[in-house]
């Protein structure tokens, strides 16, 4: 079967700047952008909140039937909600940052969340940033950016973000977060982190974001016209 909408999936570690580029690229092009780390992080503050055992297979299909996430478009930004509640500022905290990616790692938690992120993307055109993107939920992508970035600048830049909404973090906290991270988001048994082969590089750690904007607008204009 042939889709007429056009999917972009952006991928790579933590910290990278995926979604400000996702972002300014869906705004660009008036395409939907879809957060799917934000889903696992909405999983794992419900896990959280309930007490649910990592380890209770039982327990977490019948969590995962009570989780409901929509996705809300509010002026500039887009909230996202569990079960009606917005839990947007709630989920960027750094007790869902350490949690996350173990969360991430149960079967079930992902085959639910893929089947959401698909259904998401069914008809509409879409930017959707996350780790398992273009390999995993839509291996069939008509554009795939795979984004890295050098360690410390990911570390400074996580510093800042944090820091200015007023959270109390060490540079070292986040140093010891993000490398926890990617060796559990690369390593996991389930859609681990990594590169579709057909997926573009796109190194930001000396970039600006507006080089990073141009970088992608010009290989979407030229897969555009080969679509
Ligand atoms: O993009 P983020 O940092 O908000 O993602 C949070 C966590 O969710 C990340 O540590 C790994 C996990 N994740 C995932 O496993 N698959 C995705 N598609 C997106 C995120």
């Amino acid at each position: 079967t042939t889709r007429h909408n056009f999917i972009i999936a952006i991928d790579g570690f933590s910290s990278c700047g995926k979604s400000t580029v996702a972002k300014a690229l869906a705004k660009k092009l008036k395409f939907v952008f879809i957060d799917s780390g934000a889903m696992y992080r909405a999983v794992t503050l419900y896990f959280l909140r309930e007490g649910i055992d990592m380890k209770d297979d039982k327990a977490i299909a019948e969590a995962l039937e009570n989780i409901h996430i929509d996705f809300i478009p509010n002026d500039d930004k887009t909230e996202i909600h569990l079960n009606d509640e917005d839990i947007s500022d709630e989920i960027r905290q750094m007790y869902i940052s350490d949690m996350v990616s173990e969360v991430s790692t149960i079967k079930a938690v992902r085959q639910a969340m893929v089947k959401q992120q698909q259904k998401l993307g069914r008809r509409r055109n879409i930017v959707m940033d996350g780790r398992d993107i273009g390999t995993t939920v839509f291996p069939d992508a008509d554009m795939k950016i795979f984004m890295t970035a050098d360690p410390q600048v990911r570390a400074n830049r996580r510093y800042l973000e944090l820091t200015n909404k007023g959270e109390q973090v060490t540079i070292d906290e986040i140093v010891k977060n993000l490398a926890h991270r990617d060796h559990i988001d690369s390593t996991r048994e389930e859609s681990p982190l990594r590169k579709a082969e057909d997926a573009i590089v796109l190194d930001n750690s000396y970039m600006s974001q507006e080089d990073q904007l141009t970088f992608v607008i010009d290989e979407y204009t030229k897969r555009r016209a080969s679509k």
